[in-house]
């Protein structure tokens, strides 16, 4: 293992700089026909524009790297250089890949080197609170190798025997214990060293990048996430969105 491999002793990490991996390559599916989700406009703005604002408006977060859609890395500049984003902020765009985990591979390959604690944040949250973000910072300064944002669930969770054609009816098979379920947002923190390991080693599918670190067999923590932090995947989260952003701007008002 190389010196650079080597996770960053917790002192070091109290002073560390920050960078955040946003991607934002995937269509988004589930959202219906149209542009690639991370560039359809909510408020007006494209939801990558919020969510690279959401990143930078911590203080702690000095560099965003935004994974694009493979063919889309030239209009995702002009669009960073169209909006208003913070100075004490630099940007980077790379293009994705096929699935998430290869864009934020992909991501993590572009940062240079002086950012030891790295974000990964879905584009497609792009109203999670800078006290959500900071809150995960500084659960990876006070030495946690890996962070995620969590919120309890609303609904009771059915583990099934996945119908062979959707519709059927699924015989379930399990009802895990609700209080001991969360589920799980973005951003999530990592020592720098500890993800590109994860990225390096952990093969096979992967929904998110904390499981690949707990799958090194290190100690992921959960700190409080946010219900803002919801991740548009289908038509009414859209709506949910819109509604946020218009009740900020009420708030805002007054
Ligand atoms: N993502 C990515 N590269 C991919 C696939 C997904 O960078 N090849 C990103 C998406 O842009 C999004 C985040 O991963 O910001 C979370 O993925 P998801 O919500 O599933 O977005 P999509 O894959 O675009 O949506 P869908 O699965 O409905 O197509
Ligand atoms: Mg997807």
């Amino acid at each position: 293992m190389s010196d650079d491999s080597r996770p960053s002793p917790p002192a070091a990490r109290a002073a560390a700089r920050t960078a955040a991996v946003i991607p934002a390559a995937g269509r988004g599916v589930r959202l219906g026909p149209g542009a690639p989700k991370a560039l359809r406009a909510l408020g007006g703005t494209p939801m990558l524009i919020h969510a690279v604002r959401a990143m930078a408006a911590s203080r702690a977060v000095s560099l965003v790297v935004v994974v694009a859609p493979p063919d889309g890395a030239a209009e995702v500049k002009s669009l960073l250089d169209a909006h208003a984003l913070p100075e004490r902020t630099d940007f980077l765009v790379v293009p994705g890949g096929q699935s998430r985990q290869e864009s934020v591979k992909l991501g993590l390959d572009a940062l240079p080197p002086g950012h030891d604690i790295v974000l990964v944040h879905d584009a497609a949250r792009p109203l999670v609170p800078v006290d959500t973000v900071d809150a995960v910072i500084e659960a990876v300064r006070e030495g946690a190798p890996a962070v995620v944002p969590a919120l309890p669930l609303a609904d009771t969770v059915k583990q099934v025997e996945p119908a062979r054609t959707p519709g059927e009816p699924e015989p379930v098979v399990a009802t895990p214990e609700r209080a001991l379920l969360r589920a799980v947002q973005t951003p999530q923190g990592f020592d720098r060293a500890t993800l590109v390991r994860a990225h390096e080693t952990v093969t096979g599918e992967v929904t998110d990048d904390a499981g690949m670190v707990e799958q090194l067999g290190l100690t992921v923590v959960a700190v409080p996430g946010h219900e803002e932090a919801f991740k548009v995947t289908r038509p009414l989260d859209l709506v949910l969105a819109e509604a946020v952003l218009a009740r900020r701007r009420l708030n805002d008002g007054f």
